[in-house]
């Protein structure tokens, strides 16, 4: 067996330890977006330092806890706190808890995160679903032996979020009547910000957000078949020409004051799975 199945058995086994519950559902909640946590029911909540090769999470805005439970009619384990790249962390350490999800029966991983904007159109606290990202992070998850029992050598990378969920999601929207933007997600390491020719050179690549998570894990869930469904908070306009500097304290402010329509869109979702 290869060290990387290993690895995910020996998380997946400590977890089933204490839950034996089958999430059909994986979700990881993004900076300022842990909310959706909160109407888990029935929930059995999981330090990430009991289980094994979980890294712990070094940002203070990001809590470190694997939850399983239910979620309307649906079981579901959710990541309140993510890992960066910027943390020091290795490609297969960071996304080790999506392969961990799919490994306890997630078929499909919603996610989301707090984005830059690059789109004119767009301000602060939009919600954007992403329907295409462009991986900047000068890595890739799957580099390395490839485990053919887990996933393909070469990925397709045609549909990195699953159309049929971008449906689900822009339906949930006007059910909702709740506004959302549609674009490309670019990753770039971090954690300094971008500077301003930075933004125009993301912006001139065809990206509409910006930000520092979410590819990763986006590539090993599509390398193992899960469906994708993306949503990014637009936190701050990184717009090249009047620019103003981020404050983190903002960013997480804006993400919190949009956490209610995030909250319910992803909640539609779910219960239309
Ligand atoms: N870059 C710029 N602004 C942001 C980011 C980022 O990575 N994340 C949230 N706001």
């Amino acid at each position: 067996m290869s060290n990387l199945k290993e690895k995910i058995q020996e998380s997946v086994e400590v977890i089933r330890t204490k839950s034996k519950r089958q999430p059909s559902i994986g979700i990881i909640l993004g900076t300022g977006l842990g909310a959706l946590a909160d109407d888990i029911t029935d929930k059995t909540v999981i330090d990430y330092g009991e289980i094994p090769h979980f890294p712990l999470s070094t940002v203070e805005s990001h809590h470190g806890k694997l939850i399983l439970g239910r979620l309307g009619a649906k079981d579901v384990v959710a990541m309140q706190g993510r890992f960066h790249f910027y943390e020091g962390y290795s490609m297969e350490q960071i996304t080790l808890p999506v392969r961990v999800m799919k490994f306890l029966g997630a078929k499909t991983l919603m996610v989301s995160n707090a984005a830059g904007g690059l789109n004119p159109n767009f301000h602060k606290g939009d919600i954007m679903i992403i329907v295409d990202h462009i991986n900047l992070l000068g890595d890739n998850p799957l580099i390395g032996v490839n485990d053919d029992t887990i996933g393909p050598r070469f990925p397709d990378m045609s549909e990195p979020y699953s159309k049929e969920l971008i449906d689900l999601a822009m339906q949930a929207a006007i059910d909702n009547k709740i506004r959302v933007e549609r674009g490309v997600f670019a990753a770039m390491t971090g954690p300094s910000l971008e500077t301003r020719a930075e933004y125009r050179f993301l912006r001139m690549l065809g990206a509409d957000a910006v930000g520092m998570s979410t590819v990763p894990e986006d590539i090993v869930a599509v390398h193992m078949g899960m469906k994708v469904c993306g949503f990014s908070v637009i936190t701050d306009e990184c717009f090249p020409d009047s620019l103003v500097p981020a404050e983190v304290q903002e960013i997480i402010r804006v993400a919190n004051g949009a956490q209610p329509k995030l909250t319910k869109l992803m909640k539609t979702v779910i219960e239309k799975i």
